[in-house]
């Protein structure tokens, strides 16, 4: 049986583009898997805390054992979405592109999922490339949604897109050795049928993954 992970970062519980698009998702896979395993963390309901000079004292302590019960509370909410991370094996991103970048929560969960000893182990002894992630296997999708457009290699705005570009980068913490699939919509500021094409392009290929993702793990 599949687990899947859904991140939900966009602040808009109505009329938002990325929460319909994973259901899409969702509900392609369901129907080639109808017994997958489904964990929501949604962002805008229960938004990450910032990580903060306790929490950085806790989770870098040199020795866990002499960490206060006081200081471990500050990371419950990281202990907590890590195991979601650890239990799944598709995690799918569904993030609206904010200000060029992720959504503030979204980065927040990242903050809060990167920990030493957790999901990346530090050693000086590897040289110049001392960190390494300690989770693999798992497959990414990002599901996304833009008010602009243009935003693809080699696209004008490409320089801009700092959305897909910062969650790759970050990838490897999450257990993801490969190449994630990017479905995105494009146009929502224009609301015309550049939007309408986009909109309806990126929930077909919604479906067509799910369903040949859902194939092949079943
Ligand atoms: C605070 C905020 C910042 C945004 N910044 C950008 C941006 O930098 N570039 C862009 O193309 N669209 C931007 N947009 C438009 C959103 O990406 C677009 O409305 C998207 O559909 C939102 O996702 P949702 O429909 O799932 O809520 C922004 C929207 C908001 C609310």
């Amino acid at each position: 049986m599949t687990q899947i992970l859904i991140i939900q970062a966009s602040a808009r519980k109505n009329r938002s583009l990325t929460r319909a698009l994973s259901e899409e998702f969702l509900t392609a896979w369901r129907s080639h898997e109808p017994d997958v395993r489904v964990v929501t963390r949604d962002l805008a309901e229960n938004p990450p805390p910032f990580v903060n000079e306790a929490w950085i004292a806790a989770a870098f302590a040199k020795d866990p054992d002499k960490v206060s019960a006081e200081e471990l509370t500050v990371l419950k909410f990281s202990d907590e979405i890590i195991r979601e991370v650890e239990a799944a094996d598709v995690i799918v991103i569904s993030a609206p592109m904010y200000n060029y970048g992720m959504p503030a929560a979204l980065k927040a969960w990242f903050d809060q999922v990167i920990r030493i000893n957790k999901t990346f182990t530090f050693d000086l002894e590897r040289g110049d490339r001392p960190i390494e992630p300690v989770l693999s296997g798992k497959s990414l999708v990002i599901l996304s949604s833009r008010g602009e457009a243009y935003f693809g290699p080699g696209e004008v705005n490409f320089p801009h897109n700092h959305l897909e570009t910062h969650i790759t980068s970050c990838k490897h913490f999450l257990g993801v050795n490969t190449d994630p699939f990017v479905i995105h919509i494009d146009f929502q500021e224009f609301g015309d049928h550049r939007h309408t094409a986009s909109k309806a392009a990126a929930h077909e290929r919604a479906r067509t993954l799910a369903r040949e993702f859902a194939r092949q793990r079943h």
